[in-house]
């Protein structure tokens, strides 16, 4: 009798399972997302490095006491890029798979790429590269001036092929770029699809934990559905790292959302120059660079991204609307908090919008997520409505409630003193941090305007 073929429906949205095909994911709740896929059993049979992985799983049965769990040969890699070490929590961990995704063009192959030249100044490591030839990656690696003779480069699509050699070569370091090109034998669809991309993720993180081998993954984003994007291998791997920015902007930053050997809001901040990526040391100095002074509705804000203050200019633009309603446009802060603010501004300070547009944007790229970025947003308005520009050297920072009131925000002392090592003058910010900054020595440099309510600081200010 052949094996039974089981049937499976997944949601492309977020990677549910369901026993039953439904109009609507149990899940994420969209629509229309659930793709039907045939798990074959034999799939994972005729390969080699199965018997490897069946020996370990033998050994894995037995419970151990959380006392003698040694962990002192838990192993991180250094990757040679020191933003990359910061968001994957201070390297690569052994036997750990990474999910590296991000728009196409966006330098996933580029900074993989050079990681692998890094590790292979040591190390072995095999790249295995579905999407372009061996010819075109020496291209890029010349570019790159990557040249080590530890660094394999195998093109193979064949997931049972590239398992084979990783078991029997055993490398350091193994790159998959990209899963969508990958194809297991006897999985009955075509590379990409949903059912390729689970079972050959399924395949290698087998693989990873079984040989402790650490495995980087590059999955695409696609928006549109058919094509497996990597959401569903988002509850598969270990870590999962966005690579943002445009492509027009040459700045690049890198953030993990999912990480179980670290923490998920570190960022990595790089560039995108002739000779490949290279880090940017001080991204606020990158954001605040190019700021012209004397133009109304710019201010400062300074969030926290991980462990590191990050300061950003925030622009806003009122102008009287033409006619009908007004419009307000947000990029770079979430549109429902600026109506919000303004709603605030409204109510409390008596700064009526209702009949202007409002567009805000956040200058680089970045997202202001924090809610400390609040106080500076206000400020932008209120200097756009006014037309009077602020001082170039002033910063902000603090959450704005509902009725006006300026709140906490954590680490004021590190925002405070980064701000005056990047030259600020004075600082705005909430009344409530003042027990925190009591106890830290701040330079006399920097003059501290501690705020309560909206109202009060836009005097001060103004
Ligand atoms: P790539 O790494 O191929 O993107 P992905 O793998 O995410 O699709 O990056 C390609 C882009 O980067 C391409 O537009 C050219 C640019 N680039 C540089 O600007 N400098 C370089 O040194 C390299 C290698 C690429
Ligand atoms: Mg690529």
């Amino acid at each position: 009798m052949p094996p039974k073929v089981k049937t499976l429906f997944v949601c492309t949205s977020c990677g549910m399972e369901h026993p039953k095909w439904s109009g609507k994911c149990m899940g994420c709740g969209e629509w229309n997302t659930l793709e039907e896929i045939t798990v074959s059993p034999a799939a994972t049979k005729n390969f080699s490095a199965a018997s490897a992985i069946s020996s370990v799983r033998s050994n894995l049965t037995a419970p151990t006491p959380i006392n003698e769990i040694d962990i002192t040969n838990e192993h991180r890699f250094d990757t040679g890029i020191g933003e990359l070490n910061r968001v994957l929590g201070g390297g690569i961990v052994k036997g750990s798979v990474v999910l590296l995704s991000g728009d196409p063009g966006i330098g996933k192959s580029t900074i993989l790429l050079q990681v692998s030249g890094n590790i292979a100044e040591n190390r072995n490591v095999l790249y295995v590269t579905g999407e372009e030839s061996a010819n075109q990656l020496k291209l890029r690696a010349k570019r790159l001036r990557v040249n080590s003779e530890k660094l394999l480069v195998l093109s193979q699509t064949d997931v049972l092929a590239i398992c084979d050699t990783i078991s029997g070569s055993k490398p350091d370091l193994v790159v998959i770029d990209s899963i969508q090109t990958m194809n297991l034998e006897g999985v009955n669809s075509s590379s990409g699809s949903i059912t390729q991309v689970r079972e050959c993720t399924a395949m290698l993180i087998h693989l990873a934990k079984s040989l402790e081998i650490p495995i980087i993954i590059v999955g695409h984003i696609n928006k549109g559905g058919d094509i497996a994007g990597p959401k569903i291998m988002e509850h598969m791997v270990d870590t999962v790292l966005y690579f943002e920015g445009d492509r027009i902007n040459s700045y690049r930053i890198l953030r993990a959302i999912k990480n179980r050997f670290g923490s998920t809001n570190e960022i990595g901040v790089f560039e995108m120059l002739e000779n490949g990526l290279t880090e940017v040391e001080n991204p606020s100095a990158m954001l605040l660079s190019g700021r012209t002074s004397g133009i109304s509705g710019s201010s400062v804000s300074c969030i926290m991204e991980g462990s590191r203050p990050i300061f950003a200019e925030v622009q806003s633009l009122v102008t009287p609307t033409g006619f009908g309603n007004p419009r307000r446009m947000s990029t770079g802060f979430d549109y429902n908090r600026m109506n919000l603010l303004l709603a605030v501004l409204e109510k409390r300070c008596g700064m009526f919008f209702s009949n202007l547009d409002t567009y805000l944007n956040v200058v680089g790229g970045l997202r202001l997520d924090e809610t400390a970025a609040d106080l500076a947003v206000i400020f932008s308005l209120v200097s756009g409505i006014k037309d009077a520009p602020l001082d170039d050297d002033i910063v902000f920072f603090g959450e704005v409630g509902l009725s006006g009131e300026i709140r906490s925000v954590p680490r004021a002392t590190l925002r405070v003193l980064e701000a005056e090592r990047l030259g600020f003058k004075k600082c705005v910010l909430p009344r409530s941090c003042y027990k925190q900054l009591m106890s830290a020595t701040i330079p006399d440099s920097i003059e501290l305007i501690y705020v309560r309510t909206v109202r009060e600081a836009i005097d001060l200010v103004f």
